[in-house]
């Protein structure tokens, strides 16, 4: 994996700095999954982005970053509850060791202690944009919720439920990373559509990474989304191009509430020899050329060449 510069070190600190400690269960609980590590992706995007236009990263910033870390991973303690996942960052999922009560309310915690945060250290357009971001995340994961086993489901419900439970959040962390430095709103909603188009980018290979990944690399139980009966990008662009008889058998698999392993590696082999692997491939760094693209107005500086290395490498990567 590449390794992008940025102080990670200074980003851990400020997450566990702004977590209640009178109360045992939000420290237990978000240091649990804090301590699991993760990319912290979207931290790395708001300092960029401010990095990139003011030349320099304040506290603010870290705070911001923090924050919308603090988002993801609200959405990671409740995605897991609602997924009924067994593994993240390499671990068991905090909903198995702590139980499903406390970590849906420590995820209350962290959506309610990140808007606190924007309320003091962001502005009331930073706000507008998060918070917009974080109902729209909840509604994309109805919709996906909706159409659980439904193999109708077209391209258009899918980029509905990816902009909502993804692309969003990636979107804001620009936003509020360029809002740091700048109030020209041509330069805010380029940051926004970066982020928009690296995030639909990031969830498709995410989509491909829960068929074809190395469970040690992605530390997140693999064929969960079919299990699920979750028809997500490897599977919607063959859907239409199957057989009469792989089509039932897929169908049968997604209505299936506990398929079989041997089903389930049956159907991941149909959805491989459709080419629905290096299709969903071609079409995620469709997109992130398209976040590239919206990188032109801004400075060249080295900052910039990390953004453009970044959609690379979100498309490349293996965990
Ligand atoms: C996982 O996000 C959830 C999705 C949006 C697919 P990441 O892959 O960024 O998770 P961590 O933070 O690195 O664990
Ligand atoms: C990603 O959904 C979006 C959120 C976590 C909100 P997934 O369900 O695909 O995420 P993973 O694969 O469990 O990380
Ligand atoms: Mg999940
Ligand atoms: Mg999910
Ligand atoms: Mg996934």
């Amino acid at each position: 994996m590449i390794t992008f510069d940025f102080d990670k070190e200074r980003v851990e600190k400020t997450l566990r700095s702004y977590l209640d400690p009178s109360v045992n269960l939000i420290l237990q609980i978000g240091n649990y999954i804090l301590d699991g590590g993760g990319k912290r992706l979207r931290p790395y995007l708001v300092l960029k982005f401010s990095n990139m236009l003011r030349g320099y990263n304040k506290e603010e910033d870290y705070i911001l970053a923090a924050a919308l870390e603090y988002l993801h991973t609200a959405s990671l303690l409740h995605d897991d509850v609602v997924d009924g996942s067994e593994k993240r960052r390499g671990r068991p999922t905090a909903n198995r060791i702590f139980g499903n009560d406390s970590t849906v309310l420590v995820g209350d915690y962290m959506y309610a202690n990140a808007l606190y945060l924007f309320s003091i250290y962001g502005d009331i357009d930073m706000i507008k944009n998060v918070s917009d971001s974080v109902k729209k995340m909840a509604e994309g994961q109805l919709l996906e919720l909706k159409k659980i086993a439904d193999f109708n489901i077209s391209f258009d419900d899918y980029y509905k439920i990816v902009l909502g439970k993804t692309a969003v959040l990636f979107g804001s962390c620009c936003y509020v990373g360029a809002a740091l430095s700048t109030s020209d709103q041509n330069l805010k909603d380029s940051a926004y559509n970066y982020g928009i188009n690296l995030g639909v980018a990031f969830q498709i290979v995410d989509d491909i990474l829960d068929y074809e990944g190395d469970e040690e690399k992605v530390g997140k139980s693999l064929m969960n989304d079919l299990k699920e009966g979750k028809i997500t990008y490897p599977l919607l662009v063959v859907k239409d191009k199957l057989s009469d008889k792989d089509k039932e058998f897929i169908k049968s698999v997604i209505i299936d509430k506990s398929p079989s392993i041997e089903n389930l590696l049956k159907a991941k082999k149909i959805v491989e020899s459709y080419g629905g692997i290096e299709k969903a491939k071609e079409d995620a760094r469709d997109f992130m050329r398209k976040a590239i693209e919206n990188l032109i107005d801004f400075p060249d500086n080295k900052d910039k060449e990390e953004l453009v290395k970044l959609a690379y490498y979100i498309v490349e990567r293996e965990s």
